[in-house]
């Protein structure tokens, strides 16, 4: 059964018209979709899907969840945006509330931007401030702009700060020369790092001191992959020795989604390390755009002043109304717990369903991939979409599984039935 045979007309009319006005950065998406409750949603053809994907780690509550739609509806109905001229209490709020779900020392300050991108971005030029103040970065005595490390595999966003810091040559290349200073070092090896901070020193062979490491804890959108504890550890002890700033990018695995509000609050990811910076977006208001840096403590938080950054969105009302429901609910019906009993229950169902496509599950809480025994996940994403399943092919042998937070024991039950029956025969992509 190929998705052209059993794509509704509607879905195909829309889909027609949608290809003559949007630019194709995205590829002709699979369906229109209408309406959602919960877990399910629903497409124009009145086709229904369960939904284990989320808008990409977005909706945290699923859809139309009431007291989601409430605080949204009644915000509206105050006042959906005022300048950074002015505050609201929404915004005030939710600054506070994000500070004290990270554990963040006292002093330290939230920037809202729009999106993860933006969240980076702030992140970025915080610690192109900070690599201002280190001894090395002095022109006077010989210094170099100081560098921000990324990883291989690791993916930031598309804005060209936040894509210099962004592995992935297919998505970056044709943007070259990107913002300079931004090097890339070997996810999980420790010598490549070492490496790079060796580099340091002064005069005519140091490249400049290091500013920052940015990285993700589980880098998303290279298939799932949690970087190993150790390297963590090491990456945090590296750059205390050289009074360098750890940025953790927790836009697909903050709020909730690993079974901790944050991930660097597992300790099977960091063992205990915290970060300087963290940045957040996708599920933090449950589907409205919102996202945003967490600067821990006052000094590093004092480098931004007036007209060092801005957007004007940034603390939206709306967005924030949106982010302290989404925050409440989850604070409310334990569902950082249910994250993390849920994607236990579907990585053992996964495992144990007997699929022979399938040969490992990896991830935490709900943030998860299967990895397939050959590459064929687009294949495999379209066939359990025909039968009912939304999930996300996120590298060529590795689907992705993100569901609601919300997302019950029965919910999980239904998805695995249909993943079990995913052909294990399917051709390559
Ligand atoms: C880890 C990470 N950082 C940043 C981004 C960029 O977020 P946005 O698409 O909201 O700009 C993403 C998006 O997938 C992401 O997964």
């Amino acid at each position: 059964m190929s998705t052209e045979e059993t794509i509704g007309p509607k879905d195909s009319q829309w889909l027609g018209e949608y290809s003559q006005v949007h630019m194709n950065v995205f590829g002709t998406p699979l369906r229109v979709l209408d309406h959602g409750k919960g877990v399910r949603v629903w497409d124009i053809d009145g086709n229904e899907y369960l939904d284990f994907l989320a808008g990409i780690a977005v909706n945290s509550l699923g859809y139309a969840h009431p007291a989601w739609v409430k605080a949204v509806s009644e915000q509206a109905a105050k006042c959906a945006h005022v300048s950074n001229y002015f505050a609201t209490e929404p915004q005030i709020e939710l600054a506070a509330k994000l500070i004290k779900l990270a554990g963040a020392p006292e002093g330290s300050h939230v920037y809202f931007g729009n999106s993860g991108a933006e969240g980076n971005e702030a992140a970025l030029k915080l610690a192109k401030l900070y690599g201002r103040t280190l001894a090395g970065a002095l022109p006077a005595i010989g210094g170099k702009p100081a560098r921000i490390l990324a990883l291989t595999h690791g993916f930031h966003g598309r804005t060209m700060g936040a894509l210099s810091a962004t592995w992935k040559p297919a998505i970056r290349k044709q943007y070259e020369p990107l913002v300079p200073n931004i090097e890339f070092v070997r996810a999980g090896d420790p010598f490549s790092l070492y490496e790079a901070f060796s580099e340091t020193g002064l005069g005519q062979y140091g490249k400049g001191p290091v500013a920052a490491v940015i990285l993700e804890l589980i880098q998303g959108e290279a298939g799932v992959r949690p970087l190993p504890v150790d390297y963590v550890k090491k990456v945090r002890e590296l750059c205390d020795i050289n009074h360098a700033l750890l940025i953790i990018d927790e836009v697909q695995t903050g709020i909730g989604r690993t079974g901790a509000w944050f991930a660097f609050q597992r300790e099977d990811l960091t063992g205990g390390v915290k970060p300087d910076m963290v940045t957040f977006a996708k599920g933090v208001a449950g589907g409205f755009p919102m996202g945003g840096m967490i600067a821990f403590g006052s000094k590093l938080s004092a480098l931004f002043t007036p007209g060092s950054h801005g957007s004007t969105f940034a603390g939206n009302p709306l967005g924030a109304a949106a982010a302290l429901a989404t925050l409440g609910v989850i604070e409310q019906d334990h569902l950082v717990e249910n994250a993390e009993a849920r994607g236990q229950q579907l990585r053992d169902a996964v495992m144990a369903c007997g699929n022979p496509l399938f040969k490992s599950v990896r991830g935490r809480g709900l943030l998860n991939a299967i990895e397939l025994a050959h590459p064929c996940s687009h294949a495999a994403m379209n066939w359990a979409l025909e039968h009912g399943l939304i999930v996300n092919a996120v590298a060529p042998d590795a689907l992705r599984l993100a569901p609601p937070l919300i997302v019950s024991e029965q919910d999980i039950d239904d998805a695995v039935a249909i993943l079990k029956q995913i052909p294990g025969d399917l051709p390559n992509d």
